[in-house]
């Protein structure tokens, strides 16, 4: 079986998660304080908040942007839905924009024409690790006086061009940009998120917020020489991040790039074989985006069953999964605020996820494409 994706863990992340075990100290700790400066470094960004999931990190981040009740973010519904919940945690409604067909995020276009006076922020998507126009965003949004977050749980060391110059995501270009390290991403700590940013007081209410709006964090309370009590301001969370996750993922980040290389060369080889192959659209990278390929998305012919398409694959021992939801066809935001979401969902239902992952080999690229060619023959009546 050619799994969808896979956890590309060596014995030395195994290593470094035992000597937390031996270590004394579980959660909130030196492990997660250590992962937080690293990655910060990794993705260029002055602070790095280590959180429980992205979810919880979407949440926050977007409380410390000034997001609250009463309050409109705008979002794609293009996305998992996640994204739109995290909104709803603050209290505030997400209004969907819809997509770039070519990017699968947000088009700048559909969302300046749905800024209405109760929008306070926009959340775009680098959906499946493909860069969005962040520039374009962030454009309307100083026209706007709007704040930006970045949705970049699927986009560790996907990278965009401005000025010329490659920055990755996470780089201080909005107020701040939220990651997860679920297994299914690039970096997996099994559960976990970082919120980065280079806004100080953002990543200051993030910390506070993410353990309850204690006062004194536990690590500084057992390094005190003298008896120290701690209060809380405020309602918080219970957002942390365990030092087990935290060694993990620090143990991952020095071969980031070369991950992020294999996965691309993968890429590149479905490209190469899918070229002319029964219509079928492989998934476009614009000239000013590097994706990591989180996830490799190809578009079906016309007329294709999808779900007959995917049943043959799975019979021929291939995992692929449905593309990217539209969350406003889900029960909860059926009746948000929204655009016509034409895009959204065409892509929703016509695309599917083929499997990409570290160490799959040009025998299983081949076996893959070589099962979806059988599967859409089968199913466009012997095209
Ligand atoms: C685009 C997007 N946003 C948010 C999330 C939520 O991440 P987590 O599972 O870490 O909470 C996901 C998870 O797959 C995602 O794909």
């Amino acid at each position: 079986m050619i799994p969808l994706a896979r956890p590309a863990l060596e014995e030395g992340d195994i290593s470094a998660v035992v000597a937390v075990l031996r270590s004394g100290w579980l959660t909130q700790g030196p492990a997660v304080a250590a992962f937080e400066a690293d990655f910060a470094r990794a993705v260029g960004a002055p602070h790095a908040v280590a959180v429980s999931n992205c979810t919880t990190a979407l949440h926050l981040a977007l409380l410390a942007a000034g997001v609250g009740p009463g309050c409109e973010v705008i979002t794609a519904s293009h996305s998992f839905i996640a994204t739109a919940n995290a909104i709803h945690l603050c209290g505030a409604s997400p209004v969907f924009a819809d997509i770039d067909a070519d990017t699968f995020n947000l088009a700048p276009e559909a969302v300046e024409r749905l800024i209405g006076p109760r929008v306070k922020a926009i959340l775009c998507v680098h959906q499946m690790g493909m860069p969005c126009d962040l520039p374009a965003i962030l454009a309307i949004a100083r026209r706007h006086d709007l704040a930006v977050i970045e949705d970049a749980a699927c986009a560790i060391g996907s990278e965009i061009r401005i000025d010329g110059a490659w920055r990755p995501i996470g780089a201080p270009l909005s107020d701040a940009a939220c990651f997860s390290f679920h297994p299914r991403k690039v970096l997996t700590t099994g559960e976990g998120g970082m919120i980065a940013t280079a806004r100080p007081d953002l990543a200051a209410r993030c910390r506070s917020l993410r353990q309850h709006a204690m006062s004194v964090s536990d690590a500084d309370r057992h390094a005190a020489a003298s008896v120290t009590t701690e209060s809380y301001a405020e309602p918080g969370f219970n957002h942390r991040m365990t030092d087990m996750q935290a060694a993990l993922g620090r143990a991952q980040l020095p071969r980031l790039a070369a991950t992020i290389g294999e996965r691309r060369a993968l890429a590149d080889g479905y490209r190469a074989r899918l070229r002319g192959t029964l219509a079928i659209r492989p998934p476009a990278e614009p000239g000013w985006a590097r994706s990591n390929w989180q996830s490799y998305c190809v578009g079906l012919p016309a007329g294709a069953d999808r779900p007959g398409v995917m049943q043959a694959m799975l019979d021929a021992g291939v995992a692929t999964r449905r593309a990217i939801m539209s969350s406003h066809l889900e029960p909860p935001w059926r009746r948000a605020r929204r655009d016509g979401q034409t895009i959204s969902e065409r892509i929703s239902a016509t695309h599917l996820l083929l499997p990409l992952f570290a160490g799959m080999t040009a025998d299983e690229q081949d076996i893959v494409v070589n099962a979806l060619r059988a599967a859409l023959r089968a199913a466009l009546g012997g095209a």
